[in-house]
């Protein structure tokens, strides 16, 4: 057991309380306080989840020397404002994605996590799952010899969540899709594979169902419901492909909404093994014994991927191992993120 580490969350939204619930099963950890600009979401949120301390601000929960690190759970224009600002007050932080609006932004949490000393962990949880943790072992030990293609796709039909809130809002989100959900993806894959090395991008983004706002038909709405008075400038789709110097390449396909059928698949093909993971099941194609074979893992799917990064994070803090998502890294996913719409935007391939 290390310290006790003194946590604050700021932003008491849904992956708010994802946090909250999540720091409970963290040993070393003690979720003190709780902060929202909306008072009554404050209050009812930390009743919800027994948070004793209450901040107006992040600014006030950062002046309070009995919170030693916080996450970050706010829309994405706040995250480097409020990263910053804890890095500066001597505060370690936990950053849910994606890291930023964009690389810029991204450098400069960066430099502020290296004046203070302090710790960085990047909100990527799809690597704490138990599939991804697998195929980046498989990968380590070599059983898929060397990668040369990566295969993401990740479609919804009707997904785009809070229609004419802040995901919608270009301003305050940096982007739809691509930068909500294919972050998760483009990140993931970037670290099974070890290719953290993107040098060209061609893409296009595409909105087509999100605007008219009232001509959107769906089921049900993350986030929602919608809020016609609000805006929706953001992409709802992206396809494109990403080479990694001479080596590999990637090709992704993600929509918050579209006319095909649902899917969340990664495929990553090496010379000895192509691993496809998704659909609620991962299969391994290589050979054995001079014969072609699928392997298919069983593996624990009751783990809690919040808990595992969380715990990690606290484990981070008190010199424990190292951090499982780095900001250096974060840049590199946020200049893919950058170069994916730059490209859309000029109708060419662009250099990273
Ligand atoms: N890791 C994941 O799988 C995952 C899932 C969903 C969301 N997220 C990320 O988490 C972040 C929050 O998303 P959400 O779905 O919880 O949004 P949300 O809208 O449900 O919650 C955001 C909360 O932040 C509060 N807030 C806004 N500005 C603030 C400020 N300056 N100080 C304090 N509170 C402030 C809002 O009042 C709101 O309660 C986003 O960056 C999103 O991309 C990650």
């Amino acid at each position: 057991m290390g310290k006790k580490i003194r946590i604050g969350i700021v932003g008491a939204g849904t992956i708010g309380s994802v946090h909250a619930e999540a720091y409970k099963k963290v040993a070393d950890a003690e979720l003190v306080g709780l902060c929202d600009i909306l008072p009554d979401k404050l209050k009812e949120k930390a009743a919800k989840h027994g948070v004793p301390k209450t901040y107006a601000t992040h600014q006030e929960m950062l002046a309070d020397p009995e919170i030693d690190a916080i996450s970050v759970c706010v829309p994405n224009c706040s995250h480097a404002p409020i990263a910053i600002d804890a890095l500066n007050a001597g505060k370690h932080v936990m950053l849910e994605k994606p890291m930023t609006l964009n690389a810029n932004l991204g450098r400069d949490i960066l430099k502020a996590r290296d004046a203070s000393g302090k710790i960085l962990q990047m909100g990527m949880v799809r690597r704490q799952y138990p599939e991804s943790q697998l195929i980046h072992k498989y990968i380590n030990e070599g059983k898929l010899g060397d990668i040369y293609q990566i295969n993401i796709k990740l479609i919804r039909r009707r997904g785009i969540p809070g229609l004419g809130g802040w995901f919608t809002t270009k301003a305050m989100s940096g982007g739809g899709a691509l930068i909500d959900i294919a972050v998760h993806f483009l990140d993931l894959a970037m670290w099974s594979a070890n290719l953290w090395n993107p040098t060209r991008v061609s893409a296009k983004t595409y909105s087509k169902f999100g605007s008219p706002m009232k001509s959107y038909h769906y089921n049900s709405m993350w986030a929602g419901p919608p809020n016609y008075d609000g805006t929706f400038d953001v992409d709802d789709y992206v396809a494109g492909m990403a080479r990694f110097g001479k080596d590999a390449t990637m090709s992704f396909q993600v929509a918050w909404a579209c006319n095909a059928k649902e899917e969340q698949t990664m495929e990553i093909l090496g010379t000895k093994g192509g691993i496809k993971s998704g659909e609620g099941e991962l299969i391994l194609r290589t050979e054995l014994d001079d014969k072609i074979v699928d392997i298919k893992p069983i593996f624990n799917t009751q783990s809690d991927g919040f808990a595992t990064e969380l715990t990690k994070f606290v484990a981070a803090i008190n010199g424990e191992g190292e951090v499982p998502a780095t900001g250096e890294q974060g840049v590199i996913v946020m200049q893919l993120l950058d170069a994916i719409y730059k490209s859309s935007e000029l109708d060419q391939e662009v250099t990273i």
